[in-house]
């Protein structure tokens, strides 16, 4: 596996005409902010040796690189989540060779089912800390030089960023929502008493990507932020019913909420 990450790694660093330090992966909510990257080139993940492919409907499937705010910046637009089949090896490949590229900050968006009874339909909650619930580890086997056999995850989701987005929203007079975030397999939603046990376990939000992506940035020692669009809601004393096209519409009605703070809080990262 490190040698295919060392590969596609120096397959993209020789096409490259720039140096980007921050990664951003477009998930849900967030597509319109590929539309604002100037001096834009890309690469389409079908023609990237070793690269995964991805199957999600309303995922593009492209590494943009250009620049955002001014600086040197890469998207991915489309993520391998783990219900779609791909091993948690694959599904965090594109963190590996991020890393393996100079990335030192990653954002990421996604979408996910409020459980806090304060959070509505189309809140932006900035993920604070995770739960991971993924039945495979994205660490497990022979531990990877870049860090520790076992790394730390207190902070996995920066302060200082997280600060910010507060300093924006407030600015912006955008309503932002601070929780837990807790990672699953999907593909099926929660059953309503799997919403209450998330929610007793110490849930805010679930949703099925994110952890394992972010769990390898920390193992590399990138610094991540990570915000997630509220589009249903489960738990206890609310009527479940979710389906796909109902997540799909709140977060297209969150997107300039959450393309704002995101485009911000890049610009004020650097
Ligand atoms: N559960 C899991 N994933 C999700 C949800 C949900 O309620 N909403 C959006 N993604």
């Amino acid at each position: 596996m490190y040698e295919k990450i060392q590969e596609t790694a120096s397959w993209l660093k020789a096409r490259m005409t720039t140096s980007p330090k921050t990664a951003i992966i477009l998930g849900t909510g967030l597509g319109q902010l590929a539309s604002e990257i100037t001096d834009a080139y890309e690469f389409p993940y079908q023609d990237i040796p070793n690269f995964p492919v991805s199957t999600v409907e309303g995922h593009a499937g492209k590494l943009i690189f250009g620049k955002l705010g001014g600086y040197d910046i890469m998207a991915m637009d489309g993520r391998f989540h783990y219900y779609e089949g791909y091993s948690m090896k694959e599904v965090t490949f594109p963190e590996r060779v991020m890393y393996e590229l100079g990335i030192n900050t990653l954002f990421v968006s996604n979408a996910s089912g409020g459980m806090n009874p304060n959070f509505k339909i189309g809140d932006l909650m900035v993920i604070d800390d995770h739960i991971n619930f993924f039945p495979e580890h994205p660490l497990h086997g022979k531990n990877f030089p870049t860090g520790p056999r076992f790394p730390d995850m207190h902070e996995a989701y920066d302060k200082k960023l997280r600060d910010l987005a507060d300093e924006v929203a407030k600015e912006e007079g955008i309503r932002l929502v601070h929780g837990v975030y807790v990672g699953v397999q999907g593909p099926t939603f929660e059953t309503p008493a799997e919403y209450r046990m998330y929610r007793t376990l110490g849930g805010d939000a679930v949703g099925m990507s994110t952890v394992p992506e972010v769990i390898v940035a920390r193992h590399c020692g990138i610094r991540v932020f990570g915000i997630s669009v509220i589009t249903d809601l489960g738990g206890f004393d609310v009527p479940v019913k979710v389906s796909h096209e109902e997540v799909q519409k709140a977060a297209n009605a969150a997107e300039p909420k959450m393309t704002e703070i995101m485009r911000e809080l890049i610009k004020r990262s650097f």
